[in-house]
């Protein structure tokens, strides 16, 4: 009896450990989702002038972008990836993927070259939880033909992995086919994603998934340790003094 009733009272704590950790977790996201510009963290990356391209850097909420720019955003990502979703069991649905471009939650980084002032690239990408962490889940990255190869792509994804640093996330997120041979190159040889914890693992006697999620740790900044806030408090009473 007296060891079920002290059994209990760990689950309770352990419950409401679990429960605070979550809320924690939800107002990271929800302190991330309120930041009005989340470049503004990032200074630097607002533009981006190499191999030929001179682009800058723009982000914007689903619901502040003008219907010309989703349009563009759409054609663009049904043009890269309709076959590769006819090919997996999903299937495309024009209605179902501009649904999900334009849930509200929807964040869109836009590169717009500076010389022509058109849209050439763009990620979409969300502040959200996926089951119990905070992440920034990439949805989308696409970019025109004619700017591929010139480091952009790699540019935009460290915009991402700079924004999960400054808000807290614990990592990001994207899904990806397995048959994308140069989205599977350029996500983990070059950026170093690997197999999320989450991702299905294949089934042994039935047909493999036609996909993969992929993720990247996003280390936090180490807290400082006893002896250095000491040190820090007394540098500022020496320097206030
Ligand atoms: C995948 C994509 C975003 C990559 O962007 P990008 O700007 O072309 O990539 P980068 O120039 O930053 O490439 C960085 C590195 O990734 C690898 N890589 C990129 N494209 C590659 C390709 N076509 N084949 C092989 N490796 C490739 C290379 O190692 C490259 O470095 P290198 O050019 O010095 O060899 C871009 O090709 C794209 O928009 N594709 C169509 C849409 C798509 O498939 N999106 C991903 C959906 S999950």
């Amino acid at each position: 009896m007296g060891r079920k009733s002290t059994k209990g009272k760990e689950k309770k704590k352990k419950r409401k450990e679990e429960n605070a950790k979550y809320e924690a977790s939800l107002a990271k996201v929800e302190a991330a989702n309120k930041i009005p510009d989340p470049l503004d963290l990032v200074p630097p990356f607002k533009k981006f002038e190499r191999n030929g391209l001179n682009v800058r850097l723009e982000c914007k909420k689903v619901t502040n972008m003008e219907k010309e720019l989703v349009d563009w955003a759409f054609q663009l990502t049904k043009a890269n990836m309709q076959t590769l979703y006819e090919e997996s069991d999903w299937g495309w649905k024009d209605k179902d993927k501009y649904s999900e471009m334009t849930e509200e939650k929807a964040q869109y980084l836009v590169a717009v070259d500076v010389v022509t002032s058109k849209p050439v690239a763009f990620t979409h990408f969300r502040f959200d939880m996926e089951l119990d962490e905070e992440v920034v889940y990439c949805y989308e990255i696409q970019l025109e033909e004619d700017c591929r190869r010139k480091g952009l792509g790699k540019f935009l994804m460290q915009i991402l992995e700079l924004l999960a640093y400054k808000t807290e996330m614990t990592k990001v997120m994207l899904t990806t086919f397995k048959n994308n041979k140069v989205s599977q190159d350029f996500f983990k040889k070059t950026m170093k994603y690997e197999v999320d914890e989450i991702s299905p693992e294949d089934p042994l006697f039935d047909d493999a998934y036609h996909y993969e999620i992929l993720s990247k740790a996003i280390k936090p900044k180490p807290k400082p340790s006893a002896a250095e806030s000491v040190t820090a408090a007394n540098h500022q009473l020496v320097t206030a003094s």
